[in-house]
């Protein structure tokens, strides 16, 4: 089992929160607490194919391996150059692709595309805007297998991704307090055309309904307002 040096991934890690914080999101990489969690919702077996979006210095690609996935079976994606070097060094024997997952079905081996059962994604979504969102949404759904599933973690209480606008079903499958910071996983699969798509969480809910009222709010405090004024230049 490759193991990863822990003084050159501290280092890298830190360059890269410099460099560019927003594509990191994160001050740490990912506990082996938190990947176990995520490998306990794919079922393993000699041809489960994973792709992995977003793999920085490689603590999910680890866990894969180390819960039974096989080395052909996994594709790792990357943007960053410095941390391809590092996952090339580290894992010698993957695949390891160096690129944006926006275009994820191109960079996938030939035979790939449409064939993958699930995308593992450390890629800090909720720092995307939405078209970037639903391009990365977009290759990865064409890279699975109609079953297929995306699995993601976050650190915020709300699921990363706008599930009902980009069609899809979301599930929390739980938090991870061993994790710096803590950490929420969340898995979306197509939603089918005779089911809903995700209802909204109850926080969504709730800012919704806040905003309701405060719409109606403004509404009526502008007509009272407006009468007011109108009552006012009538008189003489
Ligand atoms: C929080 S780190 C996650 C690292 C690792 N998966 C972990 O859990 O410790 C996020 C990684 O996603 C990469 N990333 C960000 N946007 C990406 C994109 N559009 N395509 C591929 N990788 C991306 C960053 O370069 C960074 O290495």
């Amino acid at each position: 089992m490759p193991r990863i040096r822990k003084r050159e991934e501290s280092l890298l890690f830190l360059k890269q929160l410099i460099k560019n914080p927003k594509s990191l999101g994160a001050l740490v990489p990912s506990s082996p607490a938190l990947a176990d969690f995520m490998c306990s919702h794919i079922a393993f077996d000699k041809t489960t194919r994973v792709v992995e979006i977003g793999a920085g210095t490689g603590r999910l690609t680890q866990a894969l391996l180390r819960n039974g996935l096989m080395t052909q079976n996994l594709c790792v994606v990357e943007l960053d150059h410095s941390m391809c070097q590092f996952l090339r060094q580290n894992f010698p024997h993957l695949t390891i692709v160096q690129g944006n997952a926006c275009d994820l079905p191109h960079l996938l081996p030939k035979d790939w595309p449409g064939q993958v059962d699930v995308v593992i994604s450390g890629i800090p979504m909720v720092n995307l805007s939405f078209e970037d969102q639903s391009q990365i949404v977009e290759g990865c759904f064409q890279s699975l297998t109609f079953e297929g599933k995306l699995l993601q973690f976050t650190y915020g209480p709300l699921s990363p991704l706008p599930s009902r606008k980009l069609g899809l079903k979301q599930k929390r499958l739980g938090h991870v307090l061993f994790n710096f910071p803590p950490a929420t996983v969340w898995q979306y699969s197509r939603a089918l055309p005779y089911e809903k798509p995700s209802k909204r969480s109850s926080m969504g809910r709730l800012k919704q309904k806040g905003l309701r009222q405060f719409r109606r709010f403004k509404k009526h405090s502008l007509k009272s307002i407006l009468s007011k004024d109108l009552r006012n230049t009538d008189a003489p």
